[in-house]
């Protein structure tokens, strides 16, 4: 196989710098895997629902490369993305006496990618590790940047590290599997990328909405890859986010708020992102930065990729006490990504009194 430019993506990161490869049929080619780090152990670390439709795929794929093919199958679930289910990735390595050089494959969604990420940062001090995302989120998002970690019960993804994988291979084979809650969730992480970085890119994804909800290959294909390089320019230009790299939390800060404030994996996380998107968009044309018709647009987008716009009814105080638990909250002020026309997005804090007002019209 010889992959060309429309199937390779690549983040510019110095000696740090990995290509994500993009299209169908990838996880089970022999070249998927070509010219990564030589070790002796590979470890595929995966869940109970994934690794039976995947895994075996993959070991075949990865053939003779390694002496030993380890496989980890972690319990399915946002709700063991925890302390408890990484020790079980740092028990099966030190069990199976892994040394500092081994490879870590994490196949699955955005919370293997997640916690695999992490073990492997940890892992006698940091180990490599090939990102094989098979959700439609984790293939336009979680797998790509380096951001690792596992959530705690006052916050969401509280505890990790940046780690970049060595590569990313996105077969887009494998989104066939996928149910369709998961794809709407997918779609919220895609939307996002409009309004926060590509107006032209909000127009296309407005026009194929219907195409990518029924995951027709081609509209599948060019959104994960337009996802893909506007991520690549975000990570690149600001990998630790000091500054530009917050824009990708557009919808997170009330997002998260959501999923900590019912209980991890009650909503998924792209059903969170994609309600606070609503609920961003919705401050933003409040604090003036944008009119009401942009903020129904990207009311109508999300509902229309089949994901909730209203807010559970956790009360506008228990919000606030989430948001202030916030990665991006700076002594105890809520710091929000806001939307202005044109796909361009600012950082900034909002009064309290406003704030309650969004979540009073857009929650219960
Ligand atoms: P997930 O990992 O829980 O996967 C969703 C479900 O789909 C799971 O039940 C999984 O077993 C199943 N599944 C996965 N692939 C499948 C397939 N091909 N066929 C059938 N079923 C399949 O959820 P997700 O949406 O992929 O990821 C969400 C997580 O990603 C959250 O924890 C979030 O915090 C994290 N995230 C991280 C980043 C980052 O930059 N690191 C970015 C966005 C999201
Ligand atoms: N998903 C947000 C980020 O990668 O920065």
């Amino acid at each position: 196989m010889t992959l060309t430019a429309a199937d390779k993506v690549t983040i510019a990161l110095a000696d740090r710098s990995y290509d994500l490869l993009i299209g169908p049929g990838l996880l089970g080619r022999a070249e998927s895997y070509d010219g990564l780090p030589t070790a002796a152990d590979a470890v595929i670390v995966t869940n109970t629902t994934v690794g039976p439709l995947y895994a075996k795929t993959l070991r075949q794929a990865l053939g003779a490369r390694y002496r030993r093919i380890h496989q980890v199958d972690l319990p399915d679930g946002e709700s063991h993305k925890d302390w408890p289910t990484l020790n079980r990735i740092f028990d099966a390595l030190l069990g199976a006496a892994c040394d500092r050089k081994t490879l870590l494959f994490a196949l699955g969604g955005g919370v293997i990618g997640d916690m695999t990420g992490f073990a492997a940062a940890c892992y006698m001090r940091g180990v490599p590790f090939v990102q094989v995302p098979t959700t439609l989120l984790a293939q336009v998002d979680s797998s790509v940047g380096g951001k690792t970690a596992i959530n705690h019960p006052l916050g969401k993804n509280m505890i990790g590290a940046f780690h970049q994988p060595v590569r990313v291979v996105a077969d887009l084979d494998v989104l066939t599997t996928l149910p369709q809650r998961e794809i709407a969730a997918g779609l919220a992480e895609i939307i996002k990328y409009g309004p926060i970085a590509d107006a032209t890119f909000l127009d296309w994804i407005e026009q194929h909405l219907d195409a990518l909800v029924a995951r027709e290959p081609a509209a599948i294909a060019h959104a994960v890859k337009r996802s893909c390089e506007i991520k690549a320019r975000v990570v690149a230009a600001d990998e630790r986010e000091s500054g530009l790299r917050a824009i990708l939390n557009f919808g997170h800060t009330f997002g998260h708020a959501i999923e900590a404030g019912l209980g991890y994996g009650e909503w998924l996380h792209g059903e969170a992102v994609g309600c606070g998107m609503v609920m961003a968009a919705e401050l933003s044309q409040r604090l003036g930065l944008i009119d009401t018709a942009c903020a129904a647009r990207i009311r109508a987008i999300v509902q229309r990729a089949g994901l909730p716009v209203r807010g559970p009814a956790l009360g506008a105080d228990r919000y606030l006490e989430l948001m202030r638990h916030d990665k991006k909250a700076e002594a105890g002020e809520i710091k929000f990504v806001l939307i202005e026309p044109g796909g361009r997005a600012v950082v900034r804090a909002a009064p309290d009194a406003l704030v309650s007002e969004v979540l009073r019209a857009c929650t219960g």
